[in-house]
Protein backbone atom coordinates (compact mmCIF):
# COMPACT_ATOMS: atom_id res chain seq x y z
CA UNK A 1 0.00 0.00 0.00
CA UNK A 2 1.44 3.59 -0.90
CA UNK A 3 2.29 5.71 2.50
CA UNK A 4 -0.24 8.11 3.25
CA UNK A 5 0.89 11.58 3.02
CA UNK A 6 -0.24 14.16 5.43
CA UNK A 7 0.50 17.87 4.84
CA UNK A 8 0.57 20.90 7.88
CA UNK A 9 0.15 24.29 7.51
CA UNK A 10 1.52 26.59 10.36
CA UNK A 11 0.89 30.42 10.34
CA UNK A 12 -0.33 31.36 13.66
CA UNK A 13 2.65 33.58 14.38
CA UNK A 14 5.37 35.15 12.49
CA UNK A 15 6.53 31.98 11.11
CA UNK A 16 4.98 30.41 7.71
CA UNK A 17 5.71 26.99 7.44
CA UNK A 18 4.24 23.75 5.60
CA UNK A 19 5.69 20.30 6.38
CA UNK A 20 5.14 16.95 4.87
CA UNK A 21 5.42 13.50 6.79
CA UNK A 22 4.75 10.33 5.73
CA UNK A 23 2.53 7.62 7.81
CA UNK A 24 5.48 6.61 9.31
CA UNK A 25 5.66 10.44 11.26
CA UNK A 26 8.94 10.69 9.06
CA UNK A 27 9.81 14.04 8.19
CA UNK A 28 9.40 14.44 4.18
CA UNK A 29 10.34 18.20 4.01
CA UNK A 30 9.56 21.27 6.92
CA UNK A 31 9.93 24.70 5.44
CA UNK A 32 9.95 27.54 7.73
CA UNK A 33 9.78 31.13 6.26
CA UNK A 34 10.36 33.48 8.75
CA UNK A 35 9.57 37.40 9.02
CA UNK A 36 12.03 38.49 11.39
CA UNK A 37 13.41 41.38 8.80
CA UNK A 38 9.55 42.58 8.65
CA UNK A 39 8.82 43.01 12.39
CA UNK A 40 12.75 43.70 13.77
CA UNK A 41 12.27 47.31 13.20
CA UNK A 42 9.57 47.17 15.57
CA UNK A 43 11.51 45.23 18.06
CA UNK A 44 7.93 42.87 18.20
CA UNK A 45 5.59 41.33 15.85
CA UNK A 46 3.28 43.61 13.96
CA UNK A 47 -0.07 41.52 13.47
CA UNK A 48 -1.22 43.52 10.54
CA UNK A 49 2.38 43.03 8.98
CA UNK A 50 2.22 39.32 9.66
CA UNK A 51 -0.58 38.18 8.02
CA UNK A 52 0.06 40.43 5.05
CA UNK A 53 3.59 38.57 4.68
CA UNK A 54 2.47 35.34 5.20
CA UNK A 55 -0.34 35.81 1.85
CA UNK A 56 2.66 36.51 0.64
CA UNK A 57 4.70 33.66 1.73
CA UNK A 58 2.61 30.56 2.18
CA UNK A 59 2.48 29.83 -2.13
CA UNK A 60 6.37 30.20 -1.94
CA UNK A 61 6.64 27.91 0.97
CA UNK A 62 4.15 25.25 0.05
CA UNK A 63 5.92 24.53 -3.14
CA UNK A 64 9.15 24.70 -1.46
CA UNK A 65 8.32 21.87 0.08
CA UNK A 66 6.67 19.79 -2.56
CA UNK A 67 9.99 19.65 -3.81
CA UNK A 68 11.76 19.49 -0.96
CA UNK A 69 9.44 16.12 -0.57
CA UNK A 70 9.49 15.25 -4.25
CA UNK A 71 5.90 15.06 -4.67
CA UNK A 72 2.90 16.35 -6.56
CA UNK A 73 -0.23 17.56 -5.35
CA UNK A 74 -1.66 14.25 -6.82
CA UNK A 75 0.29 12.94 -3.41
CA UNK A 76 -1.02 14.52 -0.73
CA UNK A 77 -3.65 12.76 0.82
CA UNK A 78 -4.55 14.69 4.51
CA UNK A 79 -3.93 18.76 5.13
CA UNK A 80 -3.53 19.37 8.73
CA UNK A 81 -3.34 23.19 9.90
CA UNK A 82 -3.44 24.88 13.18
CA UNK A 83 -6.72 26.90 13.71
CA UNK A 84 -5.38 28.31 17.04
CA UNK A 85 -4.38 29.57 19.54
CA UNK A 86 -2.60 32.68 17.52
CA UNK A 87 -3.03 35.76 15.94
CA UNK A 88 -6.55 36.06 14.00
CA UNK A 89 -4.71 37.50 10.75
CA UNK A 90 -2.40 34.91 10.80
CA UNK A 91 -4.32 32.30 11.46
CA UNK A 92 -6.70 33.07 8.31
CA UNK A 93 -4.31 33.06 5.98
CA UNK A 94 -2.94 29.30 7.10
CA UNK A 95 -6.48 27.59 7.41
CA UNK A 96 -7.98 29.59 4.22
CA UNK A 97 -4.97 28.42 2.58
CA UNK A 98 -5.46 24.81 3.46
CA UNK A 99 -9.59 24.65 3.33
CA UNK A 100 -8.78 25.87 -0.59
CA UNK A 101 -6.64 22.90 -1.20
CA UNK A 102 -8.90 20.26 0.52
CA UNK A 103 -11.54 21.36 -1.18
CA UNK A 104 -9.95 21.72 -4.04
CA UNK A 105 -8.45 18.02 -4.13
CA UNK A 106 -11.32 16.81 -2.20
CA UNK A 107 -9.19 16.03 0.98
CA UNK A 108 -9.70 15.51 4.46
CA UNK A 109 -9.52 18.44 7.16
CA UNK A 110 -7.73 18.02 10.22
CA UNK A 111 -7.66 21.23 12.40
CA UNK A 112 -4.52 21.10 14.91
CA UNK A 113 -4.01 22.66 18.07
CA UNK A 114 -0.54 25.06 17.92
CA UNK A 115 0.22 23.85 21.84
CA UNK A 116 -0.64 19.74 21.36
CA UNK A 117 1.61 20.46 18.40
CA UNK A 118 4.46 21.45 20.55
CA UNK A 119 3.66 18.50 22.54
CA UNK A 120 3.41 16.20 19.51
CA UNK A 121 7.33 17.19 18.69
CA UNK A 122 8.64 15.82 21.20
CA UNK A 123 7.25 12.44 20.36
CA UNK A 124 7.90 13.07 16.57
CA UNK A 125 11.37 12.92 17.34
CA UNK A 126 12.28 11.01 20.04
CA UNK A 127 9.13 8.13 19.68
CA UNK A 128 7.10 6.24 22.71
CA UNK A 129 8.04 8.64 25.30
CA UNK A 130 8.22 6.47 28.76
CA UNK A 131 4.79 8.21 30.29
CA UNK A 132 3.55 9.63 32.02
CA UNK A 133 6.16 12.86 31.28
CA UNK A 134 5.88 16.19 32.89
CA UNK A 135 6.37 17.88 29.66
CA UNK A 136 7.23 22.12 29.77
CA UNK A 137 6.54 23.79 27.05
CA UNK A 138 8.13 27.61 26.91
CA UNK A 139 7.38 29.62 23.65
CA UNK A 140 6.88 33.37 22.82
CA UNK A 141 3.27 32.98 23.41
CA UNK A 142 2.82 30.69 26.32
CA UNK A 143 4.39 28.64 29.05
CA UNK A 144 2.65 25.69 30.39
CA UNK A 145 3.55 22.78 32.53
CA UNK A 146 1.69 19.06 31.34
CA UNK A 147 1.51 15.74 32.56
CA UNK A 148 1.14 13.75 29.74
CA UNK A 149 -0.57 10.74 31.01
CA UNK A 150 -0.94 9.23 27.32
CA UNK A 151 0.05 10.19 23.89
CA UNK A 152 -3.86 11.72 23.84
CA UNK A 153 -4.63 12.94 27.37
CA UNK A 154 -2.65 16.35 28.85
CA UNK A 155 -3.40 17.52 32.03
CA UNK A 156 -1.93 21.30 32.50
CA UNK A 157 -0.76 22.26 35.82
CA UNK A 158 0.62 25.41 34.97
CA UNK A 159 0.41 28.23 33.03
CA UNK A 160 1.70 31.71 32.93
CA UNK A 161 -0.32 34.21 34.63
CA UNK A 162 1.09 37.07 32.49
CA UNK A 163 3.68 37.05 29.98
CA UNK A 164 4.62 33.96 28.16
CA UNK A 165 9.08 33.25 29.15
CA UNK A 166 10.01 33.80 25.54
CA UNK A 167 7.84 37.15 25.41
CA UNK A 168 9.81 38.16 28.96
CA UNK A 169 13.40 37.53 27.18
CA UNK A 170 12.39 39.54 23.63
CA UNK A 171 10.79 42.26 26.17
CA UNK A 172 14.37 42.66 27.81
CA UNK A 173 16.21 42.68 24.68
CA UNK A 174 13.77 45.13 24.05
CA UNK A 175 14.83 47.60 26.72
CA UNK A 176 18.28 47.38 26.27
CA UNK A 177 17.92 47.49 22.41
CA UNK A 178 19.30 44.45 21.08
CA UNK A 179 17.69 43.40 18.73
CA UNK A 180 14.65 41.17 17.56
CA UNK A 181 13.82 38.34 18.31
CA UNK A 182 15.87 38.65 22.05
CA UNK A 183 15.47 35.07 23.28
CA UNK A 184 18.77 34.18 21.53
CA UNK A 185 20.65 37.25 21.62
CA UNK A 186 19.80 37.20 25.56
CA UNK A 187 21.02 33.52 25.55
CA UNK A 188 24.38 34.83 23.65
CA UNK A 189 25.30 37.72 25.83
CA UNK A 190 24.53 36.07 28.86
CA UNK A 191 27.26 33.46 28.24
CA UNK A 192 30.21 36.28 29.40
CA UNK A 193 27.79 37.43 32.08
CA UNK A 194 27.96 37.13 35.42
CA UNK A 195 24.35 35.19 36.78
CA UNK A 196 24.64 36.13 40.07
CA UNK A 197 25.27 40.67 39.12
CA UNK A 198 21.73 41.62 39.97
CA UNK A 199 19.51 40.09 42.19
CA UNK A 200 15.90 38.96 40.99
CA UNK A 201 13.46 37.35 43.54
CA UNK A 202 11.36 34.33 42.66
CA UNK A 203 7.74 35.21 41.59
CA UNK A 204 5.34 33.96 44.13
CA UNK A 205 1.45 33.92 44.34
CA UNK A 206 -0.40 33.98 48.28
CA UNK A 207 -2.99 31.20 46.81
CA UNK A 208 0.21 28.82 46.20
CA UNK A 209 -1.02 27.74 42.68
CA UNK A 210 1.87 26.28 40.67
CA UNK A 211 1.61 29.16 37.74
CA UNK A 212 4.41 30.96 36.23
CA UNK A 213 4.67 34.99 36.19
CA UNK A 214 7.32 36.57 34.57
CA UNK A 215 6.06 40.30 34.42
CA UNK A 216 7.69 40.82 37.98
CA UNK A 217 11.26 40.10 36.71
CA UNK A 218 10.67 42.26 33.57
CA UNK A 219 9.73 45.12 36.03
CA UNK A 220 12.74 44.10 38.50
CA UNK A 221 15.12 44.33 35.22
CA UNK A 222 13.53 47.63 34.09
CA UNK A 223 14.37 49.13 37.13
CA UNK A 224 17.79 47.97 37.02
CA UNK A 225 18.03 49.96 33.83
CA UNK A 226 16.10 52.98 35.22
CA UNK A 227 18.73 53.36 38.53
CA UNK A 228 22.07 53.53 36.74
CA UNK A 229 21.75 54.11 32.91
CA UNK A 230 25.11 55.48 32.47
CA UNK A 231 26.11 51.60 33.68
CA UNK A 232 24.49 50.37 30.32
CA UNK A 233 24.91 53.02 27.84
CA UNK A 234 28.44 50.71 26.34
CA UNK A 235 26.70 48.44 23.95
CA UNK A 236 27.12 44.83 24.54
CA UNK A 237 28.93 46.05 27.75
CA UNK A 238 29.51 43.77 30.73
CA UNK A 239 26.80 45.30 32.66
CA UNK A 240 24.41 44.58 29.78
CA UNK A 241 26.07 40.59 29.88
CA UNK A 242 25.26 40.25 33.66
CA UNK A 243 22.00 41.81 33.65
CA UNK A 244 21.31 39.35 30.02
CA UNK A 245 23.14 36.16 32.48
CA UNK A 246 20.76 37.16 35.95
CA UNK A 247 17.73 37.81 34.13
CA UNK A 248 17.91 34.26 32.25
CA UNK A 249 19.20 32.67 35.62
CA UNK A 250 15.85 33.84 37.42
CA UNK A 251 13.90 32.91 34.42
CA UNK A 252 15.45 29.70 34.49
CA UNK A 253 15.49 29.11 38.44
CA UNK A 254 11.57 30.01 37.64
CA UNK A 255 10.77 27.59 35.00
CA UNK A 256 12.20 24.74 37.12
CA UNK A 257 11.10 25.69 40.52
CA UNK A 258 7.69 24.76 39.19
CA UNK A 259 8.56 21.43 38.09
CA UNK A 260 10.47 20.33 40.85
CA UNK A 261 7.23 21.20 42.73
CA UNK A 262 5.29 19.08 40.53
CA UNK A 263 7.69 16.89 40.56
CA UNK A 264 6.49 16.34 44.67
CA UNK A 265 3.45 15.50 43.94
CA UNK A 266 3.78 13.79 40.53
CA UNK A 267 5.03 10.39 39.79
CA UNK A 268 6.41 10.57 36.36
CA UNK A 269 8.57 8.25 34.64
CA UNK A 270 9.92 11.13 32.16
CA UNK A 271 10.61 14.77 31.77
CA UNK A 272 10.44 16.76 28.27
CA UNK A 273 10.52 19.82 27.18
CA UNK A 274 9.75 21.83 24.21
CA UNK A 275 8.87 25.48 22.41
CA UNK A 276 11.11 28.01 20.81
CA UNK A 277 12.53 28.79 24.45
CA UNK A 278 13.73 25.32 24.94
CA UNK A 279 16.62 26.39 22.32
CA UNK A 280 18.11 28.30 25.61
CA UNK A 281 21.41 26.87 26.50
CA UNK A 282 21.30 27.59 29.96
CA UNK A 283 17.66 26.07 30.18
CA UNK A 284 18.44 22.91 28.40
CA UNK A 285 21.55 22.42 30.68
CA UNK A 286 19.41 22.99 33.61
CA UNK A 287 16.57 20.90 32.15
CA UNK A 288 18.85 17.87 31.60
CA UNK A 289 20.58 18.58 35.22
CA UNK A 290 17.32 18.21 36.82
CA UNK A 291 16.44 15.09 34.88
CA UNK A 292 19.80 13.29 36.37
CA UNK A 293 19.36 14.85 39.53
CA UNK A 294 15.97 12.88 39.73
CA UNK A 295 17.19 9.81 37.82
CA UNK A 296 14.85 10.36 35.09
CA UNK A 297 14.98 10.41 31.24
CA UNK A 298 15.28 13.36 29.79
CA UNK A 299 14.10 14.90 26.19
CA UNK A 300 14.38 18.03 24.29
CA UNK A 301 13.31 18.99 21.22
CA UNK A 302 15.94 20.29 18.56
CA UNK A 303 16.02 23.64 17.80
CA UNK A 304 14.16 22.99 14.10
CA UNK A 305 11.65 21.23 16.20
CA UNK A 306 11.15 23.61 19.03
CA UNK A 307 10.39 27.00 17.42
CA UNK A 308 7.18 26.71 15.26
CA UNK A 309 7.52 24.62 12.48
CA UNK A 310 4.91 22.79 10.20
CA UNK A 311 6.15 19.37 10.87
CA UNK A 312 4.78 18.82 14.37
CA UNK A 313 0.98 20.43 12.94
CA UNK A 314 1.22 17.57 10.56
CA UNK A 315 2.94 15.18 12.74
CA UNK A 316 -0.78 16.15 15.15
CA UNK A 317 -2.68 15.84 12.73
CA UNK A 318 -1.51 12.42 11.31
CA UNK A 319 -2.11 11.33 15.08
CA UNK A 320 -5.62 12.88 15.26
CA UNK A 321 -6.70 11.06 11.22
CA UNK A 322 -4.94 7.94 13.01
CA UNK A 323 -8.31 7.97 15.17
CA UNK A 324 -10.65 9.06 12.49
CA UNK A 325 -10.70 12.76 13.96
CA UNK A 326 -11.01 15.08 11.00
CA UNK A 327 -12.70 18.46 10.60
CA UNK A 328 -15.29 20.26 8.54
CA UNK A 329 -14.62 23.08 5.47
CA UNK A 330 -16.71 25.64 7.63
CA UNK A 331 -13.47 25.32 10.08
CA UNK A 332 -12.36 29.23 11.71
CA UNK A 333 -9.56 29.91 13.86
CA UNK A 334 -9.62 30.14 17.46
CA UNK A 335 -7.91 33.05 18.80
CA UNK A 336 -7.99 31.38 22.14
CA UNK A 337 -7.44 27.61 22.49
CA UNK A 338 -7.01 25.49 25.28
CA UNK A 339 -4.46 22.49 24.71
O1 LIG B 1 7.83 28.52 19.65
P1 LIG B 1 8.21 29.85 19.05
O2 LIG B 1 8.94 29.82 17.73
O3 LIG B 1 6.96 30.73 18.80
C1 LIG B 1 5.84 30.79 19.63
O4 LIG B 1 4.98 29.85 19.58
O5 LIG B 1 5.78 31.78 20.39
O6 LIG B 1 9.06 30.64 20.15
C2 LIG B 1 9.65 31.87 19.89
C3 LIG B 1 10.21 32.40 21.19
C4 LIG B 1 10.66 33.85 21.10
O7 LIG B 1 10.15 34.56 22.22
C5 LIG B 1 12.18 33.76 21.14
O8 LIG B 1 12.80 34.90 21.72
C6 LIG B 1 12.37 32.54 22.03
O9 LIG B 1 11.37 31.64 21.59
N1 LIG B 1 13.72 31.96 21.87
C7 LIG B 1 14.62 31.93 22.87
C8 LIG B 1 15.80 31.36 22.32
N2 LIG B 1 15.57 31.06 21.01
C9 LIG B 1 14.28 31.43 20.76
N3 LIG B 1 14.55 32.34 24.15
C10 LIG B 1 15.64 32.19 24.91
N4 LIG B 1 16.81 31.68 24.45
C11 LIG B 1 16.94 31.24 23.18
N5 LIG B 1 18.09 30.72 22.75
ZN1 LIG C 1 4.67 27.98 19.19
Amino acid sequence: MAATIFLGVESSCDDTSIAVINNEGTILANVVSSQIKEHAPFGGVVPELASRAHLRNIPVVFQQAMDQAQIGLDDIDVVAVTHGPGLIGSLLVGVNFAKSLAFGRNLPLVPVNHIRGHIRALFLEHGDLPLPALTLIVSGGHTHLFLVETPDHFVLLAKTRDDAAGEAFDKLAKMLDLGFPGGAIVDKLAQSGDPKAFPFNMPRFSDGALDYSFSGLKTAAAHQLRRDPQRFSEPEGQAIRDLCASFQSAVVRHLLQRVRQALKVEKVASLSLGGGVACNSHLRQSFRELGDKYRLPTYITAPKLSTDNAAMIAAEGRHLFQQGITGSLDLNPEVRLNA
